[in-house]
């Protein structure tokens, strides 16, 4: 099979459609990441997802809809403050994990009783969801472990000949994979950071917990508990008060011959001698810069030498959650 990439128009929202209603996989694009869709009240379309994927069988999906979508199909409301949050954050970057109705394939929930659903604030991608009109179990477009793709082209280096179709939307503008929230709690907490953070759910809900998994016996939000976002080059993680140590790793690989490049934020950059990344300045921007600058970085690099994240932003929690999962910290005197 030959993947191809069509921009979104009545032609491949046709094709589109057709494909998801035949249980066949569209990459389509949302505000955060690309995702791998497939109709969600088909067991053997979020099968294919999953192979396709290489997924873990135990990690769940979260399904997405369009704006207008009557949520109370495939959900229960458990608390109030949830169409507050609805109405604040809805379309956009914000997953809510609810009680559900048993209308989507158990594939999707891994069995659990609650679901993840989310309604993405792009436009490609409602005029996907409204077209088709059927509820989207999508993952983020990647193989498993791999960074999450931002661009049409980087699902095609991931996915290539195992789908038949990417929607084109652009890039990502957000950058990184939306909250997820479990809101079944009368204190809602997030199993995830994104770009909807704590203190904007604090200002609607009034409180908002970070879910605590050190020590837990189950894991709440079971994609966290994975190694994720590697890029397929070696990597070293530094604290900001550590740029010494990184120099010297970025000389010692370039006298063995090898290929080191930075990947640090615009504020640190002039501290440091050499090949560069460069992530931007907000925290906003970092995030939207990440998994570009990860995916660049391991065509061109040996080894990604990466400075940790501190623009004072809250947005850095998630952030730093993707870029410490997939650069390794560095240990000192370590062999690379
Ligand atoms: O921005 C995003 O959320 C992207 C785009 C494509 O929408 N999707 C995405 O999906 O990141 P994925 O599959 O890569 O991550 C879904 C996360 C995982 O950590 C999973 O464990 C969690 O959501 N999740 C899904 N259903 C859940 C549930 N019922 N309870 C707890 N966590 C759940
Ligand atoms: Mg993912």
């Amino acid at each position: 099979m030959n993947t191809k990439i069509l921009k979104i128009n009545d032609n491949s929202l046709k094709l589109a459609k057709a494909l998801i209603e035949n249980g066949e996989l569209v990459a389509i694009p949302t505000e955060t990441v690309y995702g791998l869709g497939g109709l969600a009240t088909s067991t053997e379309a979020v099968n294919k997802i999953f192979q396709a994927k290489g997924r873990p069988n135990d990690n769940p999906l979260i399904v997405h809809v369009h704006k207008n979508y009557d949520l109370s199909k495939l959900v229960f409301v458990d608390h109030d403050y949830v169409y507050n949050l609805i109405d604040a954050f809805m379309p956009g970057p914000l997953t809510l994990v609810m009680r559900h109705k048993g209308y989507v394939s158990q594939a999707v929930t891994c069995g659990l009783d609650t679901l993840a659903v989310r309604i993405p604030d792009h436009q490609g991608c409602q005029d996907f969801l409204k077209y088709v009109d059927l509820p989207i179990a999508a993952p983020s477009a990647n193989v498993s472990k791999h960074t999450s793709p931002v661009t049409a082209e980087h699902v095609y280096n991931d996915l290539n000949g195992k789908i038949e179709v990417i929607l084109d939307g652009g890039k990502c503008s957000g950058g990184i994979e939306s909250t997820v929230l479990d809101v079944t709690k009368p204190v809602p907490v997030i199993l995830r950071s994104g770009l909807v953070t704590a203190e904007m759910i604090k200002r609607v809900v009034g409180a908002c917990e970070y879910v605590q998994n050190a020590g837990d016996d189950v894991v709440r939000s079971p994609g966290m508990k994975y190694v994720h976002y590697t890029p397929k080059c070696k990597t070293a993680l530094f604290e900001r008060n550590e740029l010494p140590l990184a120099q010297e790793l970025y000389d010692k690989l370039t006298q063995k011959g090898q290929v080191p490049v930075f990947l640090c934020d615009d504020k640190v950059s002039h501290k440091l001698c050499g090949e560069k990344l460069l992530l931007g300045v907000s925290g906003e921007e970092i995030a939207s810069n990440l998994y570009e600058k990860l995916l660049e970085g391991e065509k061109i690099a040996d080894c990604l030498i990466a400075i940790k994240i501190d623009t004072g932003s809250e947005i850095d929690i998630g952030v730093m959650n993707r870029l410490s999962k997939a650069c390794k910290p560095y240990e000192k005197g370590e062999e690379i």
